[in-house]
């Protein structure tokens, strides 16, 4: 029986998790998100037909799975509104499968606008406009901060939102920003709480009868491990713990429910936003970094923008499995590299006459360090169409391998496509 397991993302986000979670979901009861919001965006192909998730988890197209979006979440209720509503145009029904934490905090547009804002500024982080730093700003400084548990009141809701306006209001007109209404924003949150209600729920209560009933839990993370707030790529981060202890504090279940962690990884590394990103194609490799783009389709689920193209980075790998006690890895889009002469493993950095062995923790070190790479020869032959270990080439093989001794763990999953099926489920202690 599969144990309960944290889908983790190890790199800058968009390792492919939404599929890795897909393919899993069938062993599980119950799929939950623990932290983030709409800035996570999710493609799952499914029989040639794109489904773009942001705030919803991935799971909910699994017909009859249980989703759960926990406390830790910064929730957006136009987003939600419009995910379920558009689900429901292609048929899937989320009501009475689906529930939002009562404790969950509101993302109003308010966010939005302060996002959009500090964006503008110099000392961007390159976010997705999403509000989620001004939410979970809000979040711990406590006395602007509303939760969804609180729409359930409409009277104290719109006390509420008057009183958080009235401290945040002139902070937006100095910003040069749009102050909110009052009452138009109270009118219109409260429109949409009634449609909201049906899916509030204490889910802390929810999950723990779930795992007393001992149902399979399968936990989505969302970004991933370099853009969590302590341990990633700080200030160039998210605003929430996207790494293993987010689970816990982000649903309200304790350590020894997190049976295992399941690291997404690509084959390769990419980033959007600003930050420190030592195996980036630049310079003499730019033109790497376009093919990688162009064949890899990595341009942003959320906002479009281009994403920053590089080798795989195993210094960075060995930091969040470390920091995670990440348990296997899932390889994503392994055909992307397919056709190179030469594929490269970032082994080592070195700055200045040294050489470091560990991730550092300051941005401007890791902006100057150079990657110190391992080259292992490419495949010609095309592996999208492989569904078994032995149909993938010697070289892919060898470069799996290779990664997998480096890292230390095992790799438990190749992808090599974007539909459902294409991917390949190696058995334990096999590769
Ligand atoms: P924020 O989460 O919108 O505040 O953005 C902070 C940083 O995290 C920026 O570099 C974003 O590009 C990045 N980011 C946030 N969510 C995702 C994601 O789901 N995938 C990849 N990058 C993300």
């Amino acid at each position: 029986m599969a144990p309960n397991t944290f889908v983790l993302g190890l790199q800058w986000g968009d390792e492919g998790k939404g599929k890795v979670v897909d393919a899993l979901a069938p062993d599980y009861d119950l799929i939950a998100r623990a932290q983030g919001g709409a800035n996570a965006g999710h493609t799952i192909v499914i029989g040639g037909a794109r489904h773009a998730l942001h705030l919803l988890p991935s799971g909910v197209l699994r017909a009859g799975k249980e989703c759960v979006l926990g406390n830790g979440m910064a929730f957006d209720p136009e987003i939600f509104l419009q995910e379920i509503d558009r689900l429901a145009r292609q048929g899937i029904r989320l009501q009475g499968r689906l529930y939002v934490s009562d404790r969950a905090h509101l993302l109003l547009p308010y966010h939005k606008e302060f996002d959009r804002l500090s964006e503008e500024g110099v000392g961007r982080i390159g976010t997705t406009k999403k509000g989620i730093g001004p939410c979970y700003a809000d979040k711990a400084l406590r006395v602007t901060a509303i939760r969804v548990g609180e729409l359930s009141d409409p009277a104290a809701f719109r006390a509420r939102l008057k009183d958080v306006l009235a401290r945040l209001n002139p902070r937006l007109r100095a910003l040069g920003g749009k102050a909110a209404s009052p009452t138009d924003l109270a009118d219109r949150t409260l429109r949409l709480a009634v449609r909201l209600k049906p899916f509030v729920r204490d889910t802390v209560t929810l999950l723990h009868d779930r795992l007393g009933r001992g149902r399979r839990m399968l936990f989505e993370g969302a970004q991933g491990a370099m853009l969590d707030l302590d341990f990633g790529t700080y200030p160039y981060v998210t605003s929430s713990s996207a790494s293993v202890g987010g689970v816990c504090t982000g649903l309200g279940v304790p350590p020894k429910a997190v049976g295992e962690v399941l690291g997404v990884a690509k084959a390769y590394t990419t980033r959007v936003g600003e930050g420190g990103f030592p195996t980036e194609c630049l310079g003499a490799e730019a033109k790497m970094g376009e093919r990688l783009r162009t064949v890899g389709h990595e341009f942003g689920t959320t906002t479009g923008r281009p994403r920053r193209c590089g080798w795989l980075d195993v210094i960075q790998l060995r930091y969040a499995i470390a920091v995670n006690g990440v348990d296997a890895i899932a390889m994503t889009k392994l055909d992307v590299l397919d056709g190179l002469k030469t594929v490269r493993i970032c082994t080592g950095y070195r700055l200045g006459g040294r050489r470091l062995t560990s991730f550092p923790a300051s941005a401007a070190l890791l902006g100057r360090v150079r990657p110190v790479y391992e080259d292992l020869p490419g495949w010609t032959s095309p592996t999208a169409s492989a569904r078994r270990w032995a149909d993938l080439p010697k070289a892919a093989q060898r470069y799996v391998l290779r990664v997998q001794k480096l890292c230390g763990i095992p790799v438990r999953m190749v992808s090599v496509g974007a539909d459902r099926g294409a991917l390949i489920h190696l058995s334990r202690g096999r590769a």
